[in-house]
């Protein structure tokens, strides 16, 4: 199996051929997302409500995000794999930003890092690829900015933020990054900024016009519960295939079925 590169995420874009990403944050669940065929596995800061429980992504750390992402990348053979920097990692400043960046490469393993942000954080990214660090950068619904945007709605509604977002996306390509993730924005918007710019854009409820798409994979498979946004299409009710599986386990052992005798020594 040959390694995906972000050289082959351009090329994919190129050829018009859509690139596909889904996160996973340990390694069980990344094995089988990379033997299925995905492109791109994301280690997204989305850990921090999938596995831990919280209700945003603010509180995960970067000993956190470094512990998913060790575990994901042992799972890894073919697949992309992009780490989140968490809140507060590279938001201080360049040097800062670089050297949390460097900790995460070195104990890792990952294959580029995934910041959100436009032109503020742009000396920052430009930083980082000059490290020789792969960047994938966030616009439209950043979850690090909630308590800013006071919710988790649709971004970039009005011509203003449009505008803006269109041109972040346009130094983010300049600044060198290898793909641009498109969250929760309109459809003709993500359009237009894929149509503007030779780097990949990879969308999250931006509609079918971005060259490639990301979800979050426990919400795909139907193991979280209660969040069902529009943009989701869920692929497999894992929750019920668990409940079920337990339920009988519970009952067997109730009724001393299990284990059998073929399953004992
Ligand atoms: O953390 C995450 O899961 C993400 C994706 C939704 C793009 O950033
Ligand atoms: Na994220």
């Amino acid at each position: 199996t040959k390694k995906i590169t972000t050289q082959k995420f351009i090329e994919l874009k190129k050829q018009g051929e859509k690139i596909t990403m889904l996160t996973a944050y340990d390694y069980t669940t990344a094995s089988i997302i990379d033997q299925a065929g995905i492109e791109g596995i994301l280690v997204g800061d989305s850990a921090s409500n999938v596995m831990a429980g919280n209700s945003t992504t603010l509180p995960i750390t970067v000993d956190e995000m470094i512990y998913h992402a060790r575990c994901v990348v042992n799972g890894v053979k073919r697949a992309l794999v992009v780490c989140d920097m968490p809140f507060g990692s590279y938001q201080i400043g360049k040097e800062d930003a670089l050297r949390n960046a460097i900790r995460i490469m070195k104990e890792t393993g990952a294959d580029a890092l995934k910041l959100e942000g436009g032109e503020e954080i742009l000396p920052t990214i430009k930083g980082l690829i000059a490290a020789g660090i792969p960047v994938m950068g966030h616009l439209g619904l950043t979850p690090q900015s909630v308590h800013q945007f006071g919710g988790y709605g649709l971004r970039a509604k009005q011509e203003e933020e449009a505008n803006k977002l269109l041109q972040d996306a346009k130094l983010l390509a300049d600044a060198g990054c290898f793909a641009i993730v498109l969250e929760k924005i309109p459809a003709l918007l993500a359009e237009c900024v894929s149509k503007s710019i030779d780097c990949p854009t990879i969308g999250i409820g931006a509609g079918n016009a971005t060259d490639g798409q990301i979800l979050v994979s426990a919400d795909m498979l139907g193991l979280t519960q209660g969040f069902r946004p529009k943009f989701l299409r869920q692929y497999a009710n894992l929750s019920e295939i668990m409940t079920d599986a337990i339920g009988s386990y519970i009952l067997d052992t109730k009724e001393g079925t299990f284990p059998s005798a073929a399953e004992s020594y």
